[in-house]
């Protein structure tokens, strides 16, 4: 059933787990997560982001969403990742597709992000729909070279207490030392969870961490060995994705180990059947490499069983 944002965090943060957001482009993705959440009976949110939209289409991907939801028990928050457009974060609210908006300003000046994104909440929540901000710049901790430039660019605990009284919003992505896409650390994983104690509390609203993936070394290793170049990659140890958990964040972004699960999928599946052509047998393997991750990640969170 589609829920709202608002609902499932909430109760995640009672509870004292995350829930995963996965990002689909297609219909396979979205299958494969929905397989992960009925087996591992977990609630789930699934977010696309504005090039998904692009690629697929708004309409296309929120109908699909909605059978899928509609056909499931679990809660599920159909979300849009990353509105750095206001007009397509106004047109997500409209088009009555989406239980859930990320407005981005983290890029903007911090009172700007401040004006847009109470006006985005005021109008999304008109119609119940919830809203994620983001305050500070995703970036990983070897970005910044010493102490005064991560602050500088982390979230600052201070600043979000503000920010979240003024805008009203239902949950913050915070920057406290991940990035985005395969390769974030050069050296060990490494997140600023000093930072992460010290927003968690002064701030009462569930807490986002992006930019969350593992780039798991079984899934990796069937790329390479398919002839993927991706030795270098390195995502989020698992063992700070569960600190980061017990610390208080409550929702996780995965976007780059499904990529890396569908790819795997696609290169072994062809190398060892190079006299197949049918999408269907090519794509089946793909979606399950998936729905194994997603599972990995709904129990790694503790979502598992929470829906
Ligand atoms: O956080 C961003 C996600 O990984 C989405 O990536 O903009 O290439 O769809 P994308
Ligand atoms: P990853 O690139 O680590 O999967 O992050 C995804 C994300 O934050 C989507 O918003
Ligand atoms: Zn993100």
């Amino acid at each position: 059933m589609l829920v709202t944002l608002s609902s499932v965090l909430q109760k995640a943060k009672r509870g004292h787990y995350a829930v995963g957001a996965f990002n689909v482009n297609n219909l396979e993705m979205i299958q494969a997560i929905m397989a992960a959440a009925e087996a591992e009976k977990s609630p789930v949110i699934i977010s696309t982001s504005e090039g998904a939209i692009e690629y697929a289409g708004m309409d296309e991907l929120g109908t699909l969403v909605h059978l899928a939801a509609e056909r499931s028990k679990r809660p599920v928050v159909f979300h849009l990742d990353h509105g750095k457009d206001v007009k397509l974060v106004e047109r997500a609210i409209k088009s009555g597709w989406y239980t859930s908006v990320m407005f981005d300003g983290s890029s903007l000046p911090f009172k700007e992000n401040i004006k847009t994104t109470k006006r985005l909440v005021e109008m999304a929540h008109k119609k119940n729909i919830s809203v994620e901000a983001e305050l500070g710049a995703i970036a990983g901790m070897e970005d910044f070279v010493s102490v005064e430039a991560r602050d500088a660019h982390f979230t600052n605990p201070e600043q979000a207490v503000e920010f979240i009284a003024k805008t009203g919003c239902d949950a913050l992505a915070i920057a406290i030392g991940t990035s985005h896409g395969a390769y974030k650390f050069k050296e060990a994983s490494a997140l600023d969870f000093k930072r992460l104690q010290a927003i968690r509390k002064l701030i009462n609203i569930p807490l986002v961490l992006h930019g969350a993936s593992g780039i798991p070394a079984n899934v990796k290793k069937i790329c390479i060995d398919h002839g993927c170049k991706i030795e270098d990659a390195k995502g989020v140890s698992d063992a700070h994705i569960r600190k980061a958990v017990s610390l208080g964040i409550n929702k996780i972004n995965i976007d780059s180990d499904l990529r890396i699960a569908f790819d795997a999928g696609v290169r072994r599946f062809l190398a060892e059947n190079p006299e197949v052509i049918d999408p269907r047998k090519i794509l089946g393997p793909a979606k399950d490499l998936i729905t194994l991750v997603v599972r990995q990640k709904m129990n790694m969170f503790g979502s598992r069983g929470k829906g």
